[in-house]
């Protein structure tokens, strides 16, 4: 058995198509502001390609670099500003921050109307409730994903590797409002093999080449792999041993390709949301 590869970058290109037609309509261009503190590389590169996005989907796009020395109160007045900006819909501060800015603060101080990456207390409080009206981008990339392929989490036995309030804690949610059965798997779960050989969905997104091997698929299981590591090579790879997975599961995403640029198109649907919202 070979397992059908869930093309997230074919589903990524035809969602942005959606979102860049349904902005030519709009009475103004939506805006997106995205905001880089500091020099972290592999934060460079989201940026660059969430500006690449936004050029694809007819968006505008205000970009702001901030030296990694930045006050704290300087980025909460920034933001401060930005949210009474008329052009700006969406605001988007790349995690992480460094040290010496507190993470919470900032994303509390994003008006929750403008949050397009739904990390603002209010926004997670109504995912809970299950009223979002923005959903985290990557688990919706992934439910978005199962939606295209007519996986369906009702009644299913769906295993999350991962709690962090990004990925795993979302995800959760999100297949649990789908009708799923849902066991989140962490650092501290001492039989994650039995865990997640009982999972018709699995999910991982921890971050660590190697963690999920063949032998932990149940067969014919969906493979969700959401983790983009770099291995000994240099190559990205995610969590999931992707070649002798692809002979137990039934659908698995391959990284890069899979989940990456679906949490990129979801970014540009939720600014899309943001911007007919406040229009
Ligand atoms: N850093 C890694 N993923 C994300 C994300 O989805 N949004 C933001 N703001 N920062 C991130």
């Amino acid at each position: 058995m070979s397992a059908v590869i869930l093309d997230g970058k074919a589903l990524a290109a035809k969602v942005k198509e959606r979102v860049a037609r349904e902005a030519a309509k709009l009475s103004r261009r939506p805006g997106l502001t995205v905001i880089l503190v500091g020099e972290n590389p592999a934060s460079q590169v989201y940026v660059r390609n969430k500006v690449q996005d936004c050029s694809d989907c007819g968006i505008a796009c205000f970009d702001y670099h901030l030296p990694a020395d930045t006050p704290e109160e300087e980025l909460l007045q920034l933001l401060t500003e930005l949210n009474g900006r008329a052009d700006v819909d969406g605001i988007l501060c790349q995690l992480p921050l460094p040290d010496h800015i507190r993470e919470k603060r900032v994303l509390e101080t994003i008006s929750p109307d403008k949050d397009v990456d739904a990390f603002h207390l209010y926004n997670m409080g109504r995912i809970l409730r299950g009223d979002a009206r923005f959903l985290p981008c990557t688990p919706a990339g992934v439910m978005e994903l199962l939606h295209a392929y007519d996986i369906s989490p009702a009644g299913k036995h769906c295993v999350v590797v991962g709690r962090s309030n990004i990925v795993g804690k979302p995800m959760g949610l999100l297949l649990l409002q789908e009708n799923g059965t849902v066991t989140i798997c962490h650092s501290r779960t001492p039989d994650l093999k039995e865990q997640c050989l009982q999972a018709d969905i699995l999910v991982s997104a921890v971050g660590r080449e190697g963690l999920i091997t063949a032998d932990m698929i149940r067969p014919g299981a969906v493979v969700v792999d959401v983790a983009m590591n770099r291995n000994a090579a240099g190559k990205l790879c995610g969590d999931v041993d992707f070649a002798a997975a692809c002979e137990r599961a039934s659908y698995i995403t391959p990284v890069p390709g899979g989940v990456g640029p679906m949490t990129r198109a979801m970014l540009m649907e939720n600014t899309l949301t943001a911007a007919k919202a406040r229009q």
